[in-house]
C-alpha cells in the first residue's frame, strides 16, 4: 500500500455535522507568494451535541500561525492535527467564535485546487475539497454558512477584488493597496466559496428578472480577450430566461458574474453569484472557437447559472449526492441545449457520448452507481456515470412522469429544499409526492451501477392483428455488486408499416397513437399492440428513452428501412449506427480470419440515398454519414484488436467514398461555395452546412489525390472561422497519404495556423490536439516531439489534454504493440501527478480499459498499471483509479 491515507469513506458513515457555523469571516491578505488568511467563525451549538464534543476543521497544506476561541489564543492541549484534521476543545457555552491566521501559497500552488495562481490572477477553485487548502474549516457541504470575506491586495497588480454577493464595502488603504468587502446573503457550503483578483477587463450588461429587478451582468477576462465575451453574455442571458420559463427559477442577487481562467481543472465552476470558467469554455469569436466549442460554450454557460437553485439554493448532503446537483443540471442544459438549437443534434450527440464513454465506465472498474456507495477521491467521481447518466436518470423520471407531473415535482423539490443540503432520496420523493406516484422500484437506477442490456423480440399475429413485443433485461455484474434487481426501464416504440407510416395503435388509455412507451419493471414482460394488420418494422428505444444497450435481430433491409422512413431522428441515426455496427463487425471478423473485408451494398445504398436527399437537414446528414466510432464499437466486443477495427473502419469508409464520390464531390463544393458567400454566423444552418462540409471533405481526402489535396487547400485559405480552417487542416494531415505534393502542403499549413494563431491558447490548443490525435504516422514520435515543444506544459490542463488526451484517443497508436504508447502515457501520468493529481487522475483513465482489448495488449496495460502502483508516493487520486483497475483481474 503505497497510497498514504488510502481509506474509504462510506456513505453509509454519514454523521451531521453537531455545530452551525452561523458566519465567515474571512480576511485575505493577497500575494503571489505568501498570502494570509484570517479566519473568524461564529460557531453555535446544537441542541443534540454533548458537552465534551470537539470542533472538527478540515486543513491542507496549511501553515497555521495562530488560532484562538472568543479572543484567547489555543494553549496546545486545547488542540490536535490527526491528518488533515483539526480537533480543537470548546467552551461549554451556546456559542462562541473561532479565529485562525493561516500562511498558503498560491503562486506554488499547482493543484488548482484552493487558492492558486493563473497567468496573473489569484483565483480559487474549492469544489469539491479545496476550501480546506484555504484556511481550517468544516469542509463538507452540508455546513452552511453566510460569509463575509475582505480582500486587500496591491492595487497596481489587482485593481479587480472579487468574492460571492454583493460589494459592501470599498477603501483605498495607502501603500498602493486597497480593499474590497464583499458579503454574500444565501448561506452557503464551503465549496460555493470564490475569489478572483487581478487585472481584469469587464463586459456589462443587464437582466430584468421576471419579478422585474434588475441584475447586474459582469462577464470578466483578461484584458486581451475581452473582445471574446460576447457570445457568453448572449448565452447567460438566454439561460436566465429559459430557466425561469421552464423552471420558475428566477436570480435572486442584485449582481452575476463569470470569470474565465488559463487554467482550471474542469469545464467551469458554478460559485454563489461568481461563477468560474476555463477560459476555453467561455471565450469564442468565430477565428477562435469552432462550431463545437461555440455551442459547448451556450451549454456551459447555462449549466453553471442553472445550478444558482439546483445546487447552491438546494445544495448537496454529502458528496455521494453529488448526482442529485449534477445530473439534475446535466439534463436541465440539455434541455435548453435542445430548445436553443436542434434537439435531434443534442441529442445525438449526448447519446453517443454517452454510449461511448459513459458505458464503458460502467463496463469497467471504476464502475459505480450514480450515487456511489464509497470513495478514496472524491474528485474521481466527477464522471460521465455521476454527470450524464445521472442526467438520463432525470430524463427517464421525466418520461415516466410527464412533463406536467416533472414540473411540480421539480417546483416542489425547489420548494421543500430551498436553503437546505438535500439527497437523492429527497429529490426522489418530491417527485412521487407531487404525482401520487411510486418510486421504489425506479429509485434502483441511484443504487446499482452497470447498464443494464435490454433484449427485444417482436412477434406478430396475423389472426388477432396483435404485434407483440417482448422485453428481457439483465445488467452483468460490476465491481462489489454481483446480483443486480430489475431496472425501471422505459422503451418508447413505434411500429411502421411497409408504406413507411407509422401505424397508430390503441394505447392504455384507449387514444390512438404512433409512438407508445411501455416500462418494463421485471426481468421480462411482454406487451401488445392492437389492429396491426400487417408484418410492421418495430423502432425501439426512440429518443434513447434509457440509458441501455439493446439487442434486437434486426435485419439490414430494417435498418435500410428505418433510415429512409424513421420520424424520429434520434432512431432514425440510430438505425444508421446499428446498420453500421453491423457490416463493420463483418468486416472485422473477416480480417480477423485474414479474407477480406468487403462492403455491404445495403449500408452503400442507404448512404447514398442520405446524400443525394437535399430536403434532408444539413446537420442529421452529417451525423448519418458518420460510422460508429472506433471507442463505441471497441466497447461492444470482448478482447478486440484495435487495429482490426481501424482496418474495417478505414476500408468501409473507402468503399463509402469510393460509391458515392461524385456526389459528395458536387455536394461539397455547393456548401463550400455558399460558406465562402456568406459572413459568418453562429446559428443553425450554417453550422450545419461547415458540419457536413467537414464530414465530406474526411471523405473526399481519402482519395489522396490532387484534387483532394485543392479542396483542403482552398478551403483553408478561404476560411473565415476555425471550424473550417481547423477542419481543412486536420483532413490534411489524417489524409492517407506521403505524397509530396501533401507533405508540403501539411508543412506549410501547419505553419501557416500556429503563425496566425500564436497569442490565443484555445486554438493552439486545437493545434496540438489535430497533431497529436492525428492517425498518420509514427503519432508515438510526434506526441514526443510535441511535448517537446516550449509552448507544452502539463500545469495546464487544456494543453495537456489536448496532447496527452488526442494522443490516447487515437486507439492504434496508443494501443501500439510493442506498448510504447503506454510508456509514454505512463510517463506523463507521473510527471503530472506531482503537479496536479486531478489531472493525473484523469490522464490515467484509458488504462482502466484493459478488459475491453486482446491478451497481449492486455498484459501490457496490465505490467503499466503494475509499474505506476509500485511507484510510490502516487497521490490519493491516482492511486485509486490504478489500485481498482488491478484489483478487478
Ligand atoms: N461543479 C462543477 C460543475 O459541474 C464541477 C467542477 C468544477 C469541479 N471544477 C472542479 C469538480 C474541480 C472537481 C474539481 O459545473
Ligand atoms: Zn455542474
Amino acid at each position: 500500500m503505497s497510497a498514504p491515507e488510502a481509506r474509504a469513506v462510506l456513505r453509509a458513515d454519514y454523521t451531521p455535522y453537531p455545530w452551525q457555523i452561523e458566519s465567515t469571516h474571512l480576511h485575505f491578505e493577497l500575494t503571489e507568494e505568501d498570502t494570509l488568511v484570517h479566519a473568524r467563525l461564529v460557531v453555535r451549538r446544537l441542541a443534540d451535541t454533548p458537552a465534551g464534543a470537539s470542533l472538527v476543521l478540515q486543513g491542507r497544506a496549511l501553515e497555521t500561525l495562530s488560532l484562538s476561541i472568543d479572543g484567547v489564543p489555543l494553549t496546545p492541549e486545547a488542540w490536535s492535527q490527526q491528518g488533515e484534521e483539526l480537533h480543537v476543545q470548546v467552551p461549554d457555552g451556546a456559542c462562541f467564535e473561532f479565529f485562525s491566521v493561516v500562511r498558503i501559497h498560491p503562486a506554488s500552488n499547482t493543484s488548482l485546487m484552493g487558492l492558486y495562481r493563473s497567468s496573473g490572477l489569484l483565483c480559487t477553485q474549492c469544489e469539491p475539497e479545496g476550501f480546506r487548502r484555504i484556511t481550517w474549516y468544516p469542509d463538507r457541504p452540508d455546513v452552511l454558512s453566510r460569509f463575509r470575506v475582505t480582500l486587500d491586495a496591491l492595487r497596481t497588480r489587482y485593481p479587480v477584488l472579487l468574492a460571492n454577493g454583493n460589494p459592501v464595502e470599498r477603501t483605498d488603504l495607502g501603500d498602493s493597496r486597497h480593499r474590497v468587502v464583499w458579503e454574500d446573503p444565501f448561506p452557503k457550503p464551503a465549496y460555493l466559496f470564490a475569489l478572483v483578483a487581478g487585472e481584469l477587463a469587464c463586459l456589462e450588461d443587464s437582466f430584468t428578472t421576471c419579478s422585474g429587478r434588475e441584475v447586474a451582468l459582469q462577464i470578466y477576462s483578461a484584458p486581451a480577450d475581452a473582445d471574446r465575451l460576447g457570445h457568453a453574455m448572449v448565452s447567460l442571458k438566454h439561460a436566465m430566461r429559459w430557466d425561469e420559463e421552464n423552471y420558475g427559477r428566477e436570480y435572486d442577487l442584485d449582481i452575476f458574474m463569470i470569470v474565465a481562467v488559463a487554467d482550471f481543472n474542469m469545464g467551469a465552476m458554478e460559485n454563489k453569484g461568481l461563477n468560474i470558467f476555463n477560459a476555453a469554455a467561455l471565450l469564442a469569436s468565430p477565428e477562435t472557437a469552432t462550431d463545437v466549442a461555440w455551442q459547448r460554450i451556450e451549454a456551459i454557460v447555462a449549466h453553471e447559472y442553472f445550478h444558482n437553485w439546483s445546487g447552491n439554493r438546494v445544495t448537496c448532503r454529502d458528496w455521494f449526492q453529488l448526482s442529485l446537483k449534477e445530473g439534475f443540471t446535466v439534463f436541465r442544459d440539455a434541455q435548453f441545449s435542445a430548445d436553443m438549437n436542434s434537439p435531434t443534434l443534442k441529442r445525438i450527440q449526448d447519446v453517443n457520448r454517452l454510449r461511448t464513454a459513459q458505458f464503458a465506465e460502467d463496463a469497467g472498474p471504476m464502475a459505480h452507481p450514480i450515487r456511489p456507495d464509497s470513495y478514496l477521491e472524491i474528485a474521481n467521481f466527477y464522471t460521465m456515470t455521476i454527470y450524464e447518466k445521472g442526467a438520463e436518470v432525470i430524463r427517464m423520471l421525466r418520461t415516466l412522469l410527464g412533463a406536467e407531473g416533472f414540473r411540480q415535482g421539480s417546483d416542489l423539490y425547489f420548494a421543500r429544499h430551498d436553503g437546505q443540503a438535500a439527497t437523492c432520496d429527497d429529490f426522489l420523493q418530491a417527485m412521487a409526492d407531487a404525482t401520487g406516484t411510486d418510486l421504489t422500484g425506479f429509485a434502483r437506477w441511484y443504487a446499482q451501477a452497470g447498464t443494464p442490456r435490454l433484449t427485444v423480440r417482436g412477434e406478430w399475429l396475423a389472426a388477432e392483428h396483435c404485434y407483440r413485443v417482448h422485453l428481457a433485461q439483465r445488467c452483468l455484474p460490476t465491481p462489489g455488486q454481483v446480483e443486480k434487481q430489475p431496472f425501471v426501464i422505459p422503451v418508447a416504440l413505434a411500429l411502421f408499416g411497409a408504406d413507411g407510416k407509422a401505424i397508430e395503435t390503441t394505447d392504455g388509455q384507449g387514444a390512438s397513437v404512433a409512438e407508445r412507451v411501455v416500462v418494463l419493471e421485471q426481468a421480462e414482460q411482454s406487451f401488445e399492440f392492437h389492429g396491426v394488420q400487417e408484418v410492421p418494422v418495430l423502432s425501439v428505444l426512440r429518443g434513447f428513452s434509457a440509458p441501455v444497450m439493446v439487442a434486437q435481430d434486426c435485419t439490414r433491409d430494417e435498418l435500410a428501412f428505418l433510415i429512409r422512413h424513421e420520424t424520429d431522428g434520434f432512431n432514425r441515426w440510430d438505425a444508421a449506427q446499428r446498420l453500421g455496427v453491423q457490416v463493420l463487425q463483418e468486416m472485422i471478423a473477416a480480417l480477423a480470419a485474414g479474407k477480406r473485408a468487403e462492403a455491404d451494398p445495403i449500408l452503400l445504398q442507404s448512404l447514398g440515398a442520405v446524400l443525394a436527399d437535399e430536403t434532408l437537414d444539413l446537420a442529421l446528414c452529417a451525423e448519418l454519414l458518420v460510422l460508429p466510432g472506433e471507442h463505441y464499437l471497441a466497447g461492444l466486443g470482448e478482447a478486440v484488436d484495435v487495429d482490426l477495427i481501424r482496418r474495417a473502419r478505414d476500408a468501409l469508409r473507402r468503399a463509402i467514398q469510393a460509391a458515392h464520390s461524385e456526389t459528395m464531390r458536387q455536394r461539397y463544393l455547393t456548401l463550400h461555395a455558399a460558406s465562402c458567400a456568406e459572413p459568418y454566423l453562429a446559428n443553425g444552418g450554417q453550422i450545419a452546412r461547415r458540419a457536413l462540409q467537414g464530414v465530406l471533405l474526411g471523405y473526399l481526402v481519402l482519395a489522396a489525390d490532387d484534387d483532394a489535396l485543392a479542396l483542403c487547400v482552398a478551403q483553408y485559405q478561404t476560411a473565415h472561422n476555425l471550424t473550417l480552417r481547423l477542419g481543412a487542416l486536420g483532413a490534411l494531415l489524417n489524409a492517407p497519404t506521403d505524397a509530396s505534393g501533401y507533405e508540403t502542403a501539411r508543412v506549410q499549413l501547419r505553419a501557416d495556423f500556429a503563425e496566425r494563431h500564436a497569442s490565443v491558447a484555445q486554438v493552439m490548443d486545437s493545434w496540438f490536439a489535430v497533431q497529436a490525435g492525428c492517425v498518420a504516422g509514427d503519432a508515438v514520435a510526434r506526441v514526443r516531439r510535441l511535448i517537446l515543444d516550449p509552448r507544452f506544459s502539463l500545469r495546464n490542463p487544456n494543453r495537456a489534454r489536448a496532447v496527452i488526451g488526442s494522443f490516447c484517443a487515437n486507439l492504434p497508436a496508443f494501443h501500439r504493440r510493442d506498448g510504447e504508447g503506454y510508456r509514454f502515457l505512463c510517463e506523463q501520468v507521473l510527471a503530472a501527478d506531482a503537479l496536479n493529481p486531478q489531472l493525473s487522475g484523469r490522464m490515467v483513465s484509458p488504462l482502466t480499459q484493459w478488459r475491453r482489448h486482446d491478451a497481449p495488449r492486455q498484459q501490457a496495460m496490465l505490467a503499466s498499471l503494475e509499474s505506476l502502483k509500485t511507484q510510490g508516493g502516487l497521490s490519493r487520486d491516482l492511486y485509486e483509479i490504478v489500485s481498482k483497475s488491478l484489483s478487478i483481474q
